[in-house]
């Protein structure tokens, strides 16, 4: 089995990481996001100003309710005094609460509705991107656009941007109440202070260290248990499971390490600053009570010292909080960067589309000189020249790698040829329009892919407007009916996890009757039988004959008995055509298809 790879599973990143690189551009970017709510989020920050002043002027009525007790009267004036004090506290926190509310529905309204058009034009744009990006890469990581990435964006969007916002005024407020309330005691506090956010910020700096180190080592475990689930049966048969056992363990290991030590950092983190909190808590409470005592300008009432020692603890927790949604921000940002990443890339033939429709195709393909690399470094095909004539039937053999299915991807111009053309009845292919082109090209590909759905619908992908009559023909062409018949639900069972439910074989036969379904005057079938028994295969044969009667066929076969009655065999080795001919002609020469043919050598 191959090497179980380093586990880099698509949750090996943490959500919280990287940097933007160009952070200005990024942020202009995204707040085009929100342009179309620019008046909801007013009334959101409107609404953020409200609530936060409440909040700082309902804990700031602690001083006349408190003073209010120690000020002369009766006991009933005191009374009435402290329950119109508490009443007018008591609306004042009802009125922020009610702003709050609504700048919370607002926000959530903006950011979901923002995230939807950023995964609408994700969406939209990975349709128009070429094969070529999803060959270049895994399926884990153009997942993690849509997952972390437009998840942490719209952390960021709902809660962090008011959350500064709230922060900065909840600073200002507090630090201007506190002048307000006794300006020495705020001299003590903002020495105190720094020194406190100076020690949480150290803490927390070791301990995002160790959390990433934890989150890195829980990736590795989770990439290794994925990997392991979906090759459980290679690892059974090549009996590896004590292997994998040990594997497992060692990096169960690492994590349990990585997790007490970011777990122990963190966790110390509370007590620390609970600790730190409590000291200067007594030692403003001591300076505040000494201040009672004095007269003049530092005088101090008992109602001021209480609000006052209140606003002291509530001082640096905007500090903190505004440190910590700095990473979500920092994030968020080299998340959006990647998506813009995304969204930028080069669509399918960007300015190379051509605009000829093709109309009454007779199916004449002509590969001229055709040389072709995926890269530049490596060139795959060269000089590759053929042609088929209208309904013939071409087929190509090959050892694997030999740049079969690549000959296929330039003719269905998922790639672009180096030099050469290819033409169809006569037009260079790049001047055809996309659409033009595919619609006229049907094709079974060596990787079958079934969508979930139903068996009706997965067959029907070869034509939409097929009807149900048109469907159950494809599929007897395809000898599939059969199989189907046998399904719980016939053509109504519902299909999922590309078709799991189904043999290699079977998921192959439904895979011809698409391609029987649709109307293209070309036909491409690559290695479309090679998972289906000898017998079927023969069945299907049959079928297929009918389907490529009238059609430019080319066939990619696994089994050299069933390209015999071919029109034309191109034996393809390294990207070059060797032989060429019909099936006699090619034996008679005794070349590399005679002995492909005859069994003296192995064919893929
Ligand atoms: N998407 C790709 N990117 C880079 N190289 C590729 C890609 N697909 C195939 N190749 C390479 O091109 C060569 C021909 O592959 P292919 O046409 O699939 O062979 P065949 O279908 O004859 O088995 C191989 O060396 C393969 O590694
Ligand atoms: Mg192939």
């Amino acid at each position: 089995m191959p090497p179980m790879g380093n586990g880099k599973g698509p949750d090996a990143r943490n959500k919280y990481s990287g940097k933007p690189k160009n952070t200005g551009a990024v942020i202009k970017r995204l707040f085009a996001y929100l342009n179309d709510y620019k008046g909801k989020i007013i009334f959101a920050f409107v609404c953020v100003v409200v609530s936060t002043a409440s909040n700082l002027a309902g804990s700031y009525m602690l001083r006349p309710i408190i003073n209010g007790l120690v000020e002369e009267g009766s006991a009933e004036e005191k009374i009435v005094r402290l329950l119109s004090r508490v009443a007018v506290m008591a609306l004042i926190y009802l009125f922020g609460v009610l702003a709050n509310y609504l700048q919370q529905r607002t926000m959530i309204q903006v950011s979901q509705n923002s995230l939807f058009n950023l995964r609408k034009e994700l969406f939209t744009k990975m349709q128009r991107l070429p094969v070529r990006f999803f060959d270049t890469r895994s399926t884990g990581e153009i997942m993690s656009r849509y997952t972390n990435d437009v998840d942490t964006i719209g952390e960021m969007l709902n809660t962090t941007i008011v959350q500064i916002f709230q922060g900065s005024i909840q600073l200002i407020g507090t630090l201007a109440l506190m002048l307000y309330t006794n300006v020495f005691l705020t001299l003590v506090t903002l020495v105190t202070t720094p020194l406190m956010a100076l020690v949480g910020t150290t803490i927390a700096k070791k301990s995002r260290k160790y959390f990433n180190r934890q989150q890195s080592a829980l990736g590795v475990v989770n990439g290794y248990v994925e990997e392991t689930v979906t090759g459980q049966n290679v690892v059974k048969v090549f009996c590896h499971e004590d292997k994998i056992i040990e594997g497992f363990t060692e990096r169960n290991e690492k994590l349990r390490d990585a997790q007490v030590r970011a777990q122990f950092v963190g966790g110390i983190m509370g007590p620390v600053m609970n600790a730190m909190g409590q000291v200067s808590y007594t030692l403003i409470a001591t300076v505040g009570a000494l201040l009672c005592l004095t007269t003049g300008i530092t005088r101090l009432d008992v109602g001021g010292l209480s609000v006052f020692v209140n606003y002291s603890r509530q001082f640096s927790r905007p500090i903190n909080e505004l440190s910590q949604q700095m990473t979500v921000i920092m994030s968020a940002l080299a998340g959006a960067e990647r998506v813009f990443e995304v969204m930028d890339a080069p669509n399918e033939y960007d300015g190379l589309e051509g605009d000829i429709e093709l109309k009454n195709v007779h199916g004449d393909v002509i590969v001229d000189n055709v040389t072709f690399g995926y890269n530049p470094e490596k060139t795959i095909l060269k000089n590759i020249s053929m042609y088929a004539h209208p309904g013939q039937k071409i087929a190509l053999v090959g050892s694997t790698g030999a740049g079969k299915t690549t000959i296929m991807n330039l003719i269905t111009r998922f790639y672009d040829v180096n030099s050469g053309t290819i033409t169809i009845d006569g037009i260079p292919i790049e001047r055809i329009k996309k659409d033009s082109l595919r619609e006229n090209i049907a094709m079974v590909l060596q990787d079958t892919h079934l969508f979930t759905g139903t068996v009706m619908e997965n067959i029907r992908y070869g034509r939409l407007d097929a009807t149900d009559s048109e469907v159950m023909r494809a599929a007897k062409t395809a000898s599939a009916h059969m199989f189907i018949k046998h399904l719980p639900l016939g053509y109504e069972t519902v299909l999922s996890g590309d078709g799991s439910n189904l043999s290699q074989g079977q998921r192959q036969l439904l895979n011809i009757a698409r391609a029987s379904l649709s109307k293209a005057q070309i036909l491409i079938l690559d290695e479309a039988t090679s998972s289906v028994d000898t017998r079927t295969e023969q069945e299907i044969n049959k079928g297929m004959d009918a389907l490529m009667e009238n059609r430019t066929t080319f066939v990619i076969a696994h089994r050299l008995s069933t390209i015999r009655n071919s029109d034309a065999i191109m034996v393809l080795e390294n990207g070059e055509i060797i032989e060429r001919g019909t099936h006699d002609e090619l034996l008679e020469k005794k070349g590399r298809y005679y002995e492909l043919y005859t069994g003296l050598k192995e064919l893929d």
